[in-house]
Formats: structure tokens, C-alpha cells, sequence
């Protein structure tokens, strides 16, 4: 019984084979269909390229230049005394601020500051989806940090602190799985 169950599983995978190879032949000698004589060529469906990580990074560093050329003088002050309509990054310096918004926000998810903001440089707007679920993701990056991370006391690192680069790796939609490296993967100094 189990042999003839074998046989017939070598039988359908040959047979499956033989197929696909058929599949194969007709594919690569497939000749494109005329479009009838007269006929406008069909236009090339228009496909969203990703724009390149480089030019965004360059986007991005245009955007924050425009921005502190307004706020000469007022690098190191809180963000919350400058800016609008910050709830939860007060204390930290403008500079570093943008700093983070750059490295952490943009970079990190590959976004220029416009999947956030608005395009006019109203910053201080909550229209944009992504910039209220950023907020909601420094929430839990807080939440995960006190109840969790601080308390684990065995760790090497004496302040260890998640970061939207440590989830995102420069994508919205994070894999959730990854090929082994080809060498060494670097590593954070503590
Ligand atoms: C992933 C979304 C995201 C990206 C990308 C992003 N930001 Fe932000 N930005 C936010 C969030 C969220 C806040 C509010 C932070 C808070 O409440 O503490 C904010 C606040 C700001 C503010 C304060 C505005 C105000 O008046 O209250 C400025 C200025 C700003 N961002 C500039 C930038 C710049 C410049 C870039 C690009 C280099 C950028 N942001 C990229 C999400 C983003
Ligand atoms: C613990 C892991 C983790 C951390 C840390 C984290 N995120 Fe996320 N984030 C996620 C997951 C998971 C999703 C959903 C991904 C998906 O839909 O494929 C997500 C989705 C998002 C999205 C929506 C993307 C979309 O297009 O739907 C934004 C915006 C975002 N995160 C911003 C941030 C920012 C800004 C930070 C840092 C303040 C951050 N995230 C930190 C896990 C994380």
C-alpha cells in the first residue's frame, strides 16, 4: 500500500514536471499579439518607482536647512518653547529635535518629512495619518522602554532605549524575515 502511494507521488511529480516544462516552452516562444493596423501603441502602465534613499536624505537635509535658517539662535532651546504643537519631546533641544525627525522619523522609515507633514511646511498640522501614528508608535516605544526594557537588569547596555530605527530599518512595512548575513552584522556602541 505505502509503496504504491510512492508510485503514484513520483508518477504526479513527473507528470507535474513534464507540465511546467510545457509551460516554459510556450512562455519563452510566445510571440506579442499585432495591434491591429492604425491603432494608437498602448500607453506603458505608469508604475510609482521607490524614490532612492540618497535623494531622500538629500530632501530631507533641504527641509531642515529652510527650517533653522527661520530659527537662527534657538538651536538649543526646548522644542516645545519654538515649535507649536510638540506633546512629546518638549524638553529636547530644537537641534536635536530635527536631528531625530531626520535620522529616527525619516531615515529610518526611508520617508521624506512630507509623508508626516504637509506639503506648504505646516508642520505643526495633525492632517497627516503618518504623523499621528508616529506619535502613537513613541508612545509604545515609551511604554515598551519603562515597563519592559528598564527592567530587565541583566543587560550589557546600562540605558537601553528602543528607537523607531530599531523596529523600521529604513521601511514602513518591515519583513518578518531576513536572509542570513554574508558577513557580520554591525553592531551599536554601548
Ligand atoms: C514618521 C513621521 C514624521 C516624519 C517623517 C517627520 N516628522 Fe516631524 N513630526 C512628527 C511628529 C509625530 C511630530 C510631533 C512630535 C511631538 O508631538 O512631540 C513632529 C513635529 C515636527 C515639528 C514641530 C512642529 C510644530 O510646530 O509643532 C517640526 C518643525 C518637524 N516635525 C519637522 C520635521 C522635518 C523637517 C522633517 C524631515 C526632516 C520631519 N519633521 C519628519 C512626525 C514626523
Ligand atoms: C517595536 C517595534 C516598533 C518600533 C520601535 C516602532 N515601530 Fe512603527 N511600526 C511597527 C509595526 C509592527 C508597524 C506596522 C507595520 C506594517 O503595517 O507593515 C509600524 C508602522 C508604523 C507606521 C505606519 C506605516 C504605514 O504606512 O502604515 C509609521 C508611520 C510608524 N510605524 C512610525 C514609527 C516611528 C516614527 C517610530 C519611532 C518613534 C516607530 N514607528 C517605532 C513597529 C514599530
Amino acid at each position: 500500500m505505502r509503496l504504491s502511494i510512492a508510485a503514484a507521488l513520483v508518477a504526479t511529480s513527473a507528470l507535474l514536471a513534464c507540465a511546467r516544462s510545457q509551460q516554459e516552452v510556450a512562455v519563452a516562444t510566445a510571440t506579442p499579439v499585432a495591434a491591429p493596423a492604425g491603432a494608437a501603441p498602448a500607453a506603458p502602465t505608469p508604475r510609482r518607482q521607490p524614490v532612492s534613499p540618497m535623494k531622500l536624505d538629500t530632501v530631507r537635509k533641504e527641509a531642515i536647512a529652510t527650517l533653522m535658517a527661520t530659527l537662527k539662535g534657538r538651536e538649543n532651546e526646548p522644542a516645545g518653547a519654538v515649535f507649536k504643537n510638540v506633546k512629546l519631546h518638549k524638553a529636547m533641544p530644537v537641534k536635536e529635535f530635527l536631528t531625530m525627525m531626520d535620522e529616527q522619523y525619516g531615515r529610518g522609515l526611508s520617508f521624506a518629512c512630507t509623508n508626516c507633514h504637509m506639503d506648504n511646511g505646516d508642520y505643526a498640522s495633525d492632517e497627516r495619518k503618518n504623523k499621528v501614528i508616529a506619535r502613537q508608535m513613541e508612545r509604545m516605544q515609551r511604554d515598551i522602554d519603562s515597563k519592559y526594557i528598564e527592567k530587565v537588569k541583566e543587560l550589557d547596555d546600562p540605558r537601553p532605549k528602543t528607537t523607531c530605527v530599531m523596529c523600521h530599518r529604513g521601511t514602513p512595512h518591515m519583513p518578518n524575515t531576513m536572509d542570513v548575513p554574508t558577513a557580520p552584522v554591525p553592531q551599536r556602541k554601548r
